[in-house]
């Protein structure tokens, strides 16, 4: 059976001055997840927001809030992102030394856990740690920025994580980030992905297109 398709719409291309209409515009345009880039100008070359932004984001939508956490260190922020309402924290392999007992807090804390890999970075890195997270993320960009061109070497590493995943036999989701649209969604999900950050294909010319939008994204599988 075909596992289910998410689509996690990366609120960094949304219109920041009105981000509640935004965020409420793509859950009635049929997104399944709201995805938060959180970048500190130390990890990522980029500054966005924080849990106070994650916090009045939460009452204007009841979907999963997708935080994807682009902040080193990361351990201390946790619990205000957590406690602002985000639903899953996924933080990077690369961000610091102590990956597990970060994903340890993170389930502390009652949160869904993931962790996300560069680029550059193998997939050996969640050999120790696939039994503790819920969501392993490719960054199919450099993160830091929305878009950028997808990084077409990641199809293989999506492949392979699947295969990773799979043999584990646990109910971990493969999410892919930067550079997805309707143009490579489709092969994306054909090595194994079955979420999809969208920011650039979700928020492209503005709210009255954003159900089209998301529509392309479905129908182009
Ligand atoms: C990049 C972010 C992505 C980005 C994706 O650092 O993690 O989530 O917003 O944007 P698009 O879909 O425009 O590549
Ligand atoms: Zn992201």
């Amino acid at each position: 059976m075909a596992r289910p398709i998410i689509i996690s719409a990366s609120i960094l291309s949304a219109d920041f001055a009105k981000l509640g209409d935004e965020v409420r515009a793509v859950d009635q345009a049929g997104v399944d997840w709201i995805h938060i880039d959180v970048m500190d100008g130390h990890f990522v070359p980029n500054i966005t927001l924080g849990p106070q932004v994650v916090k009045a984001i939460r009452p204007h939508t009841t979907k999963t809030l997708d935080v994807h956490l682009m902040i080193a260190p990361v351990d201390r922020y946790l619990e205000a992102f957590a406690e602002a309402g985000a639903d899953l924290l996924t933080v990077h392999a690369e961000a610091g030394p102590h990956l597990h007992r970060t994903i340890q807090s993170v389930k502390g804390l009652g949160k869904k856990a993931g962790v996300a890999l560069n680029p550059a970075t193998p997939v050996e890195a969640v050999d120790y740690i696939i039994d503790d997270v819920d969501v392993i993320m490719v960054m199919s960009v450099n993160p830091g920025f929305g878009g950028q061109a997808f990084i077409e070497t990641q199809l293989r590493k999506i492949a392979a994580l699947r295969a990773r995943i799979d043999a584990s036999g646990r109910d971990i989701a493969l999410e892919v980030d930067g550079g997805i649209g309707p143009q490579n969604i489709a092969r994306a999900i054909a090595a194994g992905a079955n979420v999809l950050v969208a920011g650039t294909s979700t928020f492209k010319d503005g709210p009255d297109h954003y159900a089209a939008n998301v529509a392309a994204l479905r129908e182009a599988r």
